[in-house]
């Protein structure tokens, strides 16, 4: 069931959706190579505790038997890795990584979801072109975030950019209606038809979330049970933003 958020909800939405741009502000400044993603996870944590919210993803059960809770109160994939990474004392940022963090806070009980790619000092040309695609794919997906369109239509825009770019999107994991619960109703895959789908209604709540994969689109999960990676090994990237449909252009609640 999709939800549409009363004006109430709409404020408990930002409020949480605040605490994760808090939280990836704070990441931007301190993210440094020789850093562990042990030591990111235990700044996001603080970050959001510190600001009255619990970090949802800690303990978080996809409901999948034999999938163990998840164990972080973020998400880091680097280079291969394309989303679900978990964070390692012995896991050292190098310069040269691309690092995505994935996020959400839980305040007031309702959540707010987003994701970035760090590039770690200089990156490759390549690196620094597919973090770039990605975000921009998101961004090109939410202009037709329109109250009257279709889900498609962002879907289908999301797919067309990043292929017109020559990188592949992710087809197992997608994007995804956010509230009281991490993940609602509708899935939003990152390619599609345009003019399927339901149709958007302004106080609906989504979770957009490009991952692109510069070779091949086929990924492997590792034997932790979470951690998703590229089956080719060439590089990933993640950009995610919770955003507010509304009767006009649609507002993006997780950057400040
Ligand atoms: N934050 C992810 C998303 O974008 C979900 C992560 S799964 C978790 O939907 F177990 F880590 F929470
Ligand atoms: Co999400």
């Amino acid at each position: 069931m999709v939800t549409i958020k009363s004006k109430k909800e709409i404020e408990y939405m930002k409020e949480a959706c605040k605490v994760v741009a808090l939280t990836y502000q704070e990441l931007e400044q301190k993210i440094k190579p020789g850093m562990t993603t042990y030591e990111l996870d235990l700044i996001a944590e603080s970050t959001m505790r510190k600001l009255g919210a619990i970090p949802a993803e800690k303990g978080y059960d996809i409901g999948i038997r034999g999938i163990p809770p998840y164990p972080a109160s973020i998400c880091v994939s680097i280079n291969d890795e394309v989303i679900h990474g978990i964070p390692h004392k012995n896991r050292i940022i190098k310069e040269g990584d691309i690092v995505s963090i994935d996020t959400v806070a839980l305040k007031n009980g309702f959540h707010g979801d987003a994701a970035r790619t760090f590039m770690i000092g200089k990156v490759s040309h390549e690196a620094k072109r597919l973090v770039e695609v990605t975000k921009q794919a998101f961004f090109e997906g939410i202009k037709q975030a329109k109250a009257g369109n279709r889900l498609g239509d962002i879907c289908h825009t999301i797919g067309e950019y990043v292929h017109s770019q020559g990188y592949s999107v992710v087809r197992e994991f997608q994007g995804h209606g956010i509230g009281k619960e991490m993940h609602e109703d509708p899935g939003i895959p990152n390619y599609g038809k345009a003019g399927r789908g339901i149709r958007l209604e302004p106080g609906m709540t989504l979770a957009i979330e490009p991952m692109v994969i510069q070779g091949k689109p086929n990924i492997l999960e590792l034997e932790d049970g979470w951690t998703i990676v590229t089956e080719d090994g060439s590089l990933a990237a993640h950009y995610e933003n919770t955003i507010l449909i509304t009767e006009k252009e649609p507002e993006i609640l997780t950057i400040l």
